[in-house]
């Protein structure tokens, strides 16, 4: 295959990422010149843990690019949750913070449940309420939680209408399989969840126009699992060792062996990792806008 045949392929996350959060920056200025509303997003950082912080980082400073306030708590690792939950409801009452995040994982003194159960629906930008898995699952208009939101834009972007489309999610967590499920059926996709107990797994893989991997297991999928000319969206971040005393990441899916047989594949890095912040910026201008009854601005 060409250089150029399977750059064709390559579903560009980082580019799509990119313009998502131009857009976002335009909403911003015009929800700003026409209301004067400048939307604040509120990121809660618990402990140490070292990919937390880069990732509380990058939100931050990605938060501010698009000309949005943004509001860090960092906390120590000994914080007991009364105090978090506290925090939260702060956060809540707070008319500068159009969305909150609380960034996961928590200590293990703190039951994630609890923290997100407590935050308001409305300003909960990660989508984990069950409010807002609820209206999903419903075909509500709550917030979508960020990743799968990331994964249905790619595919839209690349193939247009979904409908009809046989469409493989593999895995089934609450943060990005059973949300991309609930997605994929509304645009009505035949849509099928497996998992670590599915039987005959390369053969359900194999039947999917649309395959979503998000197990977290590096190179699980391999090329000749897949159909031919079907849509691949890696989901996995996996860091795996390099073999020169380095480490690299690598998604669920054998890039390399599925590239040849795909029509489309995100490539891991720079597939579907930058869309998950640009979406979270997408969120909170959509959830201060609610807040405010006004319009989305088109961008
Ligand atoms: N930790 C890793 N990804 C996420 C995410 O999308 N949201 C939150 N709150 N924590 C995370």
């Amino acid at each position: 295959m060409s250089d150029r045949a399977s750059d064709m392929r390559i579903i560009d996350g980082k580019a799509f990422a990119a313009g998502l959060r131009a857009r976002v920056g335009t909403q911003v200025g015009a929800l700003k010149e026409r209301h004067g509303i400048e939307p604040g997003l509120a990121v809660v950082l618990v402990g140490e843990n070292p990919a937390s912080e880069v990732y509380v980082r990058n939100k931050a400073k990605q938060t501010r690019a698009a000309g949005m306030r943004s509001f860090e708590h960092r906390l120590p690792p000994t914080t007991s949750q009364e105090a978090l939950l506290a925090m939260v409801r702060q956060l809540n009452d707070d008319p500068d913070v159009s969305g909150i995040l609380v960034q996961l994982p928590l200590p293990a003194q703190i039951g994630a449940d609890a923290i997100i159960a407590t935050i308001d629906p409305a300003k909960d930008v990660d989508g984990f309420h069950t409010t807002n898995a609820g209206l999903l699952a419903v075909g509500g208009d709550g917030l979508v939680p960020c990743t799968p939101l990331g994964c249905l834009m790619l595919l839209k972007d690349r193939l247009g209408d979904l409908s009809g489309a046989r469409a493989l999610v593999l895995g089934r967590s609450n943060i990005v399989g059973k949300p991309m499920a609930h997605l994929l059926v509304r645009e009505s996709c035949t849509v099928t969840i497996a998992h670590s107990r599915t039987r005959d797994l390369a053969d359900e893989c194999r039947r999917a126009d649309i395959l979503v991997a998000a197990v977290g297991r590096p190179h699980m999928v391999p090329g000749d699992w897949i159909r031919p000319g079907a849509t691949v969206i890696d989901v996995g971040i996996n860091r795996i060792d390099a073999g020169n005393g380095k480490t690299r990441l690598v998604g669920d899916v054998d890039f390399e062996s599925a590239l040849p047989i795909v029509a489309g594949i995100t490539p891991v890095p720079g597939g579907v990792g930058p869309m998950t912040i640009a979406c979270l910026l997408h969120n909170t201008v959509l959830a201060a806008c609610r807040q405010h009854g006004v319009e989305v601005p088109v961008a």
